[in-house]
């Protein structure tokens, strides 16, 4: 008769596998949990604000977003080579529809360089998922022309400040790799600032901690005025997104996320890039610079400033 020992070493083999096996096959059992707005509370929570140019465009019926918030369809393929349905966005990479009234009025607020095939992508999604929600919005791409680390909250404070010329209520602060894959998250401002992009592929389409408030941000311009923007000074990867937080809760202005099956992204792939090392110790002592390191504070130069077919193209030195 075979005799089967199992050693104490075996068991834990066994429990660790298992458990692997739980974390690989079911990526949603480790998810942290977050408070978040559920479909049918989404339309109530948005802001309705437009440019004063649209509000006055006089074509009576106000546009209907129930379809887009309830059917919340999945939109993402990759890749996606849909072309730009009818080509009818405007130079500069404005977009209204012509047949309703929209609600809200969006610019969409893009720190960029050195991400060619990225933006390619982006764009060619982008107007396809954004004219599918029947919203007003312009695209606006921020490219970094010096070759200093990239700066990514600066570029978004030179970007908002543009937009709020231009009369934009809300700003949509998103990464140039992120795209979404549901059709329900309205590109549209949330009465609190919304971070949304919580359910993320590259984190198992979890948020890894509850203060994460990078990648794709909902905020309106007034709320982004009263925080002073983002920092000017953290350059090279990583903090910046966190001390937007920090600036937020400083404020006393609470943030909020909308359900999971809202929020899923997918980023597309590129390496990382180099961490700012100090960017712990700035984020430390970020609270002694909000008043004066942000939107009052900003200087840059302006190299170019161009209408694309599909976006305004501002080129910057930082
Ligand atoms: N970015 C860029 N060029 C760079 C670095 C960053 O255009 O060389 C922009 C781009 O929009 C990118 C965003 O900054 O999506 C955030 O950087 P990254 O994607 O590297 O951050 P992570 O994916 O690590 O959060
Ligand atoms: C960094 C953030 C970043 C987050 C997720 C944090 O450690 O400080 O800037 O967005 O990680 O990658
Ligand atoms: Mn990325």
């Amino acid at each position: 008769m075979i005799k089967f020992r199992i050693s104490s070493r075996q068991v834990y083999a066994v429990v660790g596998y298992g458990l692997l096996l739980v974390f690989l096959l079911w990526p949603d059992r480790f998810a942290s949990r977050y408070e978040y707005i559920d479909g049918e509370e989404i339309y109530d929570q948005l802001v309705r604000k437009t440019t004063k140019n649209v509000s006055l465009m006089r074509n009576g019926i106000r546009c209907d977003y129930s379809d887009v918030i309830e059917e919340n369809v999945y939109l993402y393929r990759r890749p996606f080579t849909e072309e730009i349905i009818n080509n009818n966005v405007k130079l500069g990479g404005e977009w209204y529809p012509e047949d309703c009234l929209p609600s809200f009025s969006t610019a969409i607020i893009i720190p960029y360089r050195q991400r060619e095939q990225q933006l390619g992508q982006f764009l060619m999604y982008m107007h396809n998922y954004l004219r599918r929600q029947r919203i007003h919005y312009r695209v606006f791409i921020i490219e970094q022309y010096d070759p200093k680390p990239f700066n990514r909250a600066k570029l978004f404070n030179i970007g908002a400040l543009i937009a709020m010329k231009l009369d934009y209520p809300c700003l949509v602060l998103h990464d140039v790799d992120l795209m979404p894959q549901n059709l329900g998250n309205l590109y549209a401002c949330s009465q609190r600032p919304r971070h949304m992009c919580s359910s993320l592929d590259v984190f198992r389409y979890n948020l890894p901690y509850r203060g994460l408030f990078g990648g794709a941000t909902a905020i309106q311009s007034n709320q982004f005025m009263k925080i002073n923007g983002m920092s000017n000074m953290f350059s090279g990867w990583g903090g910046e997104d966190d001390d937007f937080f920090a600036r937020l809760k400083n404020k006393k202005i609470d943030i909020c996320r909308f359900s999971p099956q809202y929020s899923r992204y997918t980023m597309l792939k590129h390496r990382k890039e180099k961490p700012n090392k100090d960017r712990v110790a700035f984020l430390r002592n970020g609270h002694l610079r909000y008043h004066s390191d942000g939107l009052n504070s900003l200087v840059y130069k302006e190299v170019g400033y161009r209408l694309d077919n599909l976006f305004t193209h501002v080129l910057v030195e930082t």
